[in-house]
């Protein structure tokens, strides 16, 4: 990937806007940066979005996060990518540590070494933490990690003793990282490229699905699970993120085969753990 495919937006929030405003994580939500980083105490954001982006709504949403403070956009220096590692650092959640390559292991952890190049999943971010949080909890079977990144979570689940274990990103840049990075612990996730609301792309018949996607996927993934030709995979568990605080009950009530056993917040992030009504 060259460096010349991206910008670098920065964005210094007025003293009147929260950290954690609504509207300006919702924003940078649904724009989907090839990645971001807070800085200040999250007083600033800095993201990168590729230059030849096919969302026609992009220029709309970086105007109206404009409206939050003073934001400006840098054509991306060459060798920015090696910026990411001082961000990287071990994240430990419960029983599993995700760490990145140039940190030693610790040794009372599940190990799960990650090197995300441009996918999504250091670990770091919060409704990564709560799948991988929520994993600790469920009972182990086979699982499908959808929308699965850099691997972080398809990676914790087979440490965790799931098994068998499919990682499936529509993004080729985010299963070339979910390869080298299960090569990288020699864990052998089953890695598909596909479309996990699209009822063409076949889904094995798993017992557990995390999918730490945004609501427009989730609610799609939900009218592919309401099919009647879902009935052969449908799964018995489901753990979903991705979501706004805010957004849970829609998602909720979209997921109609399923009831909600827990809910989990952290930094305004949601998660719904769900279990398939008999
Ligand atoms: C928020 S990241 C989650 C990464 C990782 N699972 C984690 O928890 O840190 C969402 C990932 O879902 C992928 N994705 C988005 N929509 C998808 C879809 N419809 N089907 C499959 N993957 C999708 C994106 O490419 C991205 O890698």
């Amino acid at each position: 990937m060259s460096d010349e495919a991206f910008t670098r937006y920065t964005l210094h929030l007025a003293d009147d806007v929260a950290g954690d405003d609504p509207e300006v994580r919702d924003l940078l939500a649904a724009i989907q940066p090839a990645g971001w980083e807070e800085i200040d105490g999250g007083r600033t954001i800095r993201f990168w979005l590729r230059r030849e982006s096919s969302d026609p709504e992009e220029g709309a949403r970086l105007e109206r996060l404009a409206a939050f403070g003073a934001l400006r956009a840098a054509a991306q220096e060459a060798g920015w990518q090696d910026g990411w590692r001082r961000f990287h650092r071990p994240v430990r959640v419960g029983a599993v540590c995700v760490r990145p390559p140039w940190y030693p292991a610790q040794s009372d952890a599940l190990d799960v070494v990650i090197d995300t190049g441009m996918a999504f999943g250091t670990g770091s971010h919060s409704t990564t933490r709560l799948c991988l949080e929520a994993l600790q909890d469920i009972p182990r079977g086979s699982l499908i990690d959808a929308g699965a990144g850099s691997g972080v979570l398809a990676l914790a689940a087979l440490r965790l003793g799931f098994a068998p274990v499919w990682a499936l990103d529509n993004d080729p840049v985010a299963v070339e990282s979910c390869l080298r990075n299960a090569a990288a612990n020699g864990l052998e996730p089953h890695v598909m490229l596909g479309d996990v609301t699209d009822a063409a792309t076949p889904l094995p018949d798993a017992d557990v699905m995390v999918a730490n996607l945004l609501q427009g996927p989730l609610l799609a993934l939900a009218r592919r699970l309401s099919e009647p030709s879902s009935d052969d995979w449908a799964p018995a568990r489901l753990v979903v993120s991705g979501l706004l605080e805010e957004q849970g009950d829609v998602v909720a009530d979209a997921l109609e085969g399923y009831g909600v056993v827990r809910r989990a917040v952290s930094g305004g992030w949601l998660l719904l753990d769900l279990v398939r009504r008999a």
